[in-house]
C-alpha cells in the first residue's frame, strides 16, 4: 500500500498542480494533506475546491483554522520587521478574499486524522497526520529538536514502535527514526523555505508491518505563480521568496 502527503499549499495553484502529476505518477492507494491550505499566494479558493474535486481530505494548519475563525493572527512566526509585515498582509489579503465556501472547508477541517492501513482490529502500524504537532497546530517541530522532544510527542501522540507520525509547518522537510517510530516532516508544497524554490511531498510505503517514508522534491512553474502574486494586491516580496526558496534578498521593484 501506497500513501502520498502533501502540506503546505498555501494558495499556491502552479505548485499543487504540479504535485499532484507527480503524485499520480507514483500510483498512490490514498493521498491527504496536512493542513495550511491557504495564505502567501492568491488562489484560496482554487486550492481548496481542486483538493475538493480530487478527493483529497486531510488536518487543519494553523492558518486554516485562524483564517475560518477569522482570528487576528495567523499563528505564524517571523524573525525580522519585513518577515512580520509580509505575514500581517497576506493574512489580511487572504481573510479578505477566501470565498464563503472556502471558509466552511477550513473550519470543517479536524486537526489530526489517525490511519489504520492494514486494519483497525489487526496489528500492524498506525500513521497519525497532523499540522504541525500532536499538541497544537502551531509548534515548529524541527530536526534538531533534542531526542526527549521527539519522544515526549509520540508519547502525547500514543505511538509505538512501528507507528509513523507525518508533518509539516516548518516547510523544511526531514525524516528521522527513533525507538522504532517514524518521523516524517512533509516539507511544503508551495512556499518553502530552506533555499530551495522546488516544492516537496512524501509517500509512505507500506510492506506488511513496514513503513518507509520518502521525500521528493519537485520543480514546477515558479514564474506563472510569481507573476500572479505581483499581479494581486499581496506584497511583491512573496513573489520574490518564491524565486528563492525563502531566502531573503532585497525585492526586485
Ligand atoms: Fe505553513
Amino acid at each position: 500500500m501506497r500513501i502520498a502527503l502533501i502540506s503546505d499549499i498555501h494558495g499556491n495553484l502552479p505548485a499543487l498542480e504540479t504535485a499532484l502529476e507527480y503524485l499520480r505518477a507514483h500510483a498512490p492507494d490514498a493521498a491527504y494533506h496536512l493542513g495550511d491550505l491557504v495564505g502567501y499566494a492568491p488562489w484560496p479558493n482554487e486550492v481548496v475546491e481542486l483538493l475538493r474535486a480530487e478527493g483529497i481530505i486531510g488536518v487543519s494548519g494553523n492558518y486554516d483554522s485562524t483564517v475560518a475563525t477569522d482570528y487576528d493572527h495567523c499563528g505564524c512566526r517571523y524573525e525580522d520587521p519585513l518577515q512580520e509585515r509580509l505575514s500581517h498582509a497576506s493574512f489580511a489579503w487572504t481573510k479578505a478574499n477566501v470565498s464563503a465556501a472556502t471558509r466552511r472547508a477550513l473550519a470543517g477541517l479536524t486537526f489530526r486524522l489517525d490511519l489504520r492501513p492494514t486494519g483497525g482490529h489487526g496489528g500492524g502500524p498506525r500513521i497519525v497526520l497532523v499540522h504541525a504537532a500532536p499538541t497544537v497546530n502551531t509548534l515548529y517541530w524541527t530536526e534538531d529538536r533534542p531526542d526527549s522532544f521527539f519522544r515526549k510527542m509520540a508519547r502525547i501522540a500514543g505511538l509505538r514502535a512501528g507507528d509513523l507520525i507525518a508533518y509539516g509547518h516548518t516547510h523544511i522537510p526531514y525524516t528521522r527514526t527513533l525507538d522504532g517510530i517514524t518521523f516524517a516532516n512533509c516539507g511544503t508544497v508551495g512556499k518553502p523555505k530552506d533555499g530551495d524554490p522546488r516544492g516537496s511531498y512524501a509517500v509512505i510505503d507500506l510492506a506488511g508491518s513496514r513503513c518507509e517514508v520518502t521525500i521528493h522534491r519537485f520543480a514546477y512553474d515558479v514564474e506563472r505563480a510569481v507573476r500572479a502574486v505581483r499581479e494581486s494586491d499581496l506584497p511583491h516580496e512573496l513573489a520574490d521568496l518564491l524565486r528563492t526558496g525563502g531566502r531573503a534578498q532585497a525585492s526586485a521593484d
